[in-house]
């Protein structure tokens, strides 16, 4: 069983070395949690490593995204962003990728195909961001959840280490988390008038985990989870 490092400091200590390689992973969390930042640091670590990694976004332009992430240090043109991004009241969908762009009509066998052709072989890691959005195509939630059953089946298809990024409305809930191979979530959390950072992994498959909810912080190097500390002072 092969792991691949996370890149966010403290985790693989939590993962007992970090995710099992070639599985979907689901991300979740409130919005200003840190998902997206723990997704490009996940892609960062293969950068490092010499490998390669795509990031598909659908909620801010790549632009938007090069400039968050220049505060950490993190050159993201070393890693494949495709956009996926709706143009909103006009019922299109624009795709890019480098150079080529498309532009379609909205419809989710279109998109899930033009994501599907971006990912080319020798692709170690893929990002979605996110499925929550992906999931706002879809009119009913049966037809949302077989789709994103397909994605899943598609990622793991590919062989790729791949991180779902999805919002976290409600507790417990969500199906994603059922579906996926293992399950990370990251909280903002008030403790008398003070917010405080968490991540527990919530499920892992095939491997011992530290069940604990850790502190984390964002800092201008990333995500660090502190895996010896309590979260709560006892
Ligand atoms: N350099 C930084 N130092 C500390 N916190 C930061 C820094 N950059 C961003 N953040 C925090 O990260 C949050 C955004 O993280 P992001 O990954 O975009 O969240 P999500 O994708 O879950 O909505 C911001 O709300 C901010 O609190
Ligand atoms: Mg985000």
């Amino acid at each position: 069983m092969i792991k691949v490092k996370t890149g966010v400091a403290g985790l693989d200590k939590m993962l007992n070395g970090g995710l099992i390689a070639g599985r979907p992973y689901l991300v979740s969390g409130v919005p200003g949690a840190g998902k997206s930042i723990f997704g490009m640091q996940f892609l960062m670590q293969a950068v490092q490593e010499g490998k390669s990694g795509v990031y598909i976004t659908m909620e801010e332009r790549r632009r938007g995204l090069k400039q968050n992430f220049e505060v950490f240090g993190w050159d993201i043109d070393k890693v494949r962003v495709v956009e996926a991004t709706p143009e909103l009241g006009n019922n299109m969908w624009e795709i890019r990728a480098e150079a080529s762009f498309i532009n379609m009509t909205l419809n989710m066998n279109n998109l899930t195909d033009t994501i599907k052709q971006h990912l080319v072989s020798g692709v170690d890691r893929i990002v979605l961001d996110s499925i929550t959005t992906l999931k706002m195509l879809y009119p009913s939630e049966v037809d949302a959840r077989r789709e994103i059953l397909s994605m899943i089946h598609f990622l793991t298809d590919t062989g790729c280490t791949s991180l779902l990024l999805a919002e976290k409305w409600d507790d417990g809930r969500s199906m994603e988390s059922f579906l996926a191979e293992g399950s990370i979530e990251l909280r903002i959390i008030e403790e008398k008038g003070i917010k405080k950072r968490a991540l527990e992994i919530k499920k892992m498959r095939g491997t011992d985990f530290d069940e604990q909810w850790r502190p984390m912080k964002i800092t201008n190097r990333g995500i660090i989870v502190y895996a010896d500390e309590a979260l709560f002072k006892p």
